[in-house]
């Protein structure tokens, strides 16, 4: 499979100058000396985007946010556009994750309209979905993810361009983690709905990502699945050792 995988960093809320620009610095050093077989993404608050650009300087490492407008620029007070994030140095924004779900309420259609002016603007994005604990004891799971899958996803995505995490509510964060067989079904039907929305050649080559309490213990297991394409991280991104053991388990 010719699918290039993406181990990728969500900060979340945390981080201030000085730690980041010191933990950027660790983690490009370190994946310059490791050369790994995959592609690597950090995505620290919108505050320390400048810093962490600078810090991973001459690194094949990539800068992401976790959130844009809909809008290019205006009167939207507190918002970030997609043309900033770009300004900024991003190539990446992830866009619906469970936790703007949650704390925003953000919709399905939201979020295609977010990934519609990333896109847009230049951006690569990573789309979140996932389902809830309820949902998922009531048998829904695979229902739940085409439903935002379908929803969520603009039809100009290609596989160079989009990314897809797949990321259950109830893994993140919790150190429960969904078993490789249970997260696989999940992946392997994402493809499915994928390829009824955007064509077979398309959802074969687009990457969809794991996320929930990913760790190095958990991490092997999880990305030798056929259809798990690498892994999106929080709180392992924390800490340069354990994300970069994460990136080691890469084959
Ligand atoms: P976690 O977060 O690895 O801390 O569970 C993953 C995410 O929310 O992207």
């Amino acid at each position: 499979m010719s699918r290039k995988v993406l181990i990728a960093g969500n900060w979340k809320m945390n981080g201030l100058m000085a730690d980041s620009q010191a933990l950027a610095k660790e983690i490009a050093v370190k994946v310059k000396a490791l050369r790994p077989n995959a592609e690597v993404l950090v995505c620290p608050p919108f505050t320390l985007l400048t810093t962490v650009k600078k810090a991973l300087r001459g690194s094949k490492v990539m800068l992401g946010a976790q959130d844009c407008s809909t809008f290019d620029k205006g009167a939207h007070t507190g918002d970030v556009s997609p043309i900033q994030l770009k300004d900024a140095g991003c190539d990446y924004v992830i866009l619906g994750h469970s936790e703007r779900r949650t704390d925003h309420k953000e919709s399905s259609t939201l979020v295609k309209a977010k990934a519609e002016s990333a896109l847009n603007a230049g951006l690569k994005v990573i789309i979140c979905i996932g389902e809830t604990l309820d949902e998922r004891k009531a048998g829904k799971a695979l229902e739940v993810t085409s439903k935002q899958i379908k929803a969520s996803v603009p039809s100009m995505s290609t596989a160079s361009n989009t990314v897809i995490a797949y990321e259950p509510v109830w893994a993140i964060g919790t150190g429960q983690t969904a078993t490789p067989d249970d997260a696989e079904e999940v992946h392997a039907h994402v493809r499915k709905v994928l390829a009824e929305k955007l064509g077979k050649g398309v959802a074969t080559r687009m990457r969809i990502l794991y996320g929930g309490s990913m760790k190095p213990a958990n991490a092997a297991d999880l990305l030798a699945k056929e259809d798990i394409d690498g892994g999106l991280i929080g709180g392992a991104s924390l800490k340069a050792a354990d994300f970069m053991e994460i990136i080691s388990k890469v084959k």
